[in-house]
């Protein structure tokens, strides 16, 4: 039986949530979002997060910044420690100080402003105690040494090879401290042989499931919420034990989000690191 603890994550909600400009193969301008359809699915997502028992902080929307509800992309937070993000590009700029703000106010005294471009746990996913980094899209291939350094932890640099695939959590999913799935065909030939020496027993994804961002799902170690678009994928995370809980999400696709995408994971310090990495007083905001 697998086993879990209460886990807390970041949410902004989608209040404010279009596409008003196109950064990713999956956006198009003139695309219509339903604010009703996204509220519903969001709320389905958070409501799902908390009655697995976990604790989910809400930060404040904020007008004219449509891609806020990808709070995943608001930073790394590991024990006491968190980074600011970087964007890639100018249209998400802006968000930065509402996500540093968000940590600060959550008991994150001190959040690092990144030297490199850094679109957080987009591209940053903690596996154990060893950050797998992602690049080739959006975060700098040099982040991934400065955020080893920064958290004192292994990292394992990987290249994203496939547009549709532009953040690591589009492409990879972590299930547990060892566990992950992924899509082979998303990364370049030699971050797929470091993949498969690294995780021999990884699930490995299909393009079919892939493609409705099935793999951008949020795992407790027991519990994996993920789209319900994805059977093929939820099949093979359900036969390993898993407890497979599907939702709608389509609605976030149109901006190239998912699941993931909307939640900050506030990971608490990897079993066995220093105590340095105790949790911050966590200040209600
Ligand atoms: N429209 C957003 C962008 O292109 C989507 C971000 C998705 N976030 C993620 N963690 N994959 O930046």
């Amino acid at each position: 039986m697998l086993s879990t603890s209460a886990r807390r994550y970041l949410m902004c909600p989608p209040t404010f949530f279009d596409v008003q400009y196109a950064i990713n193969p999956w956006m198009r301008l003139g695309e219509r979002v339903d604010p009703a359809r996204a509220c519903k699915q969001w709320t389905a997502l958070k409501t799902t997060l908390e009655a697995l028992g976990h604790h989910v902080e809400e930060m404040s929307p904020q007008p004219g910044l449509p891609d806020l509800v990808f709070a995943a992309n608001g930073g790394i937070v590991i024990g006491a420690k968190a980074m600011a993000p970087a964007f890639r590009f100018s249209e998400r700029a802006a968000e930065t100080p509402f996500y540093a703000d968000a940590l600060k106010q959550r008991g994150y005294e001190r959040v690092a402003a990144p030297h490199n471009l850094n679109e957080g746990e987009g591209d940053f996913l903690l596996v154990g105690s060893t950050i797998l980094a992602g690049s080739g899209f959006r975060s700098d291939e040099l982040a991934a040494a400065e955020v080893g350094a920064y958290f004192g932890l292994a990292v394992v640099s990987l290249t994203l090879a496939d547009p549709r695939f532009y953040h690591l959590d589009t492409a990879l999913s972590v299930l547990d401290s060892n566990t992950i799935a992924y899509l082979p065909e998303a990364f370049d030939p030699a971050s797929r042989g470091v993949l498969r020496d690294l995780f021999p027993k990884a699930i490995l994804a299909e393009d079919a499931d892939a493609r409705k961002l099935g793999l951008n799902l949020v795992s407790d170690g027991a519990n994996v919420v993920m789209s319900a678009e994805a059977p093929g994928l939820a099949r093979a995370v359900g036969e390993r034990g898993y407890q497979v809980h599907p939702i709608e999400f389509d609605e976030f696709r149109k901006a190239g989000g998912g699941i993931k995408c909307c939640v900050l994971s506030l990971h608490d310090a990897p079993a066995g690191e220093a105590a340095s990495w105790a949790h911050p007083a966590v200040t209600a905001c």
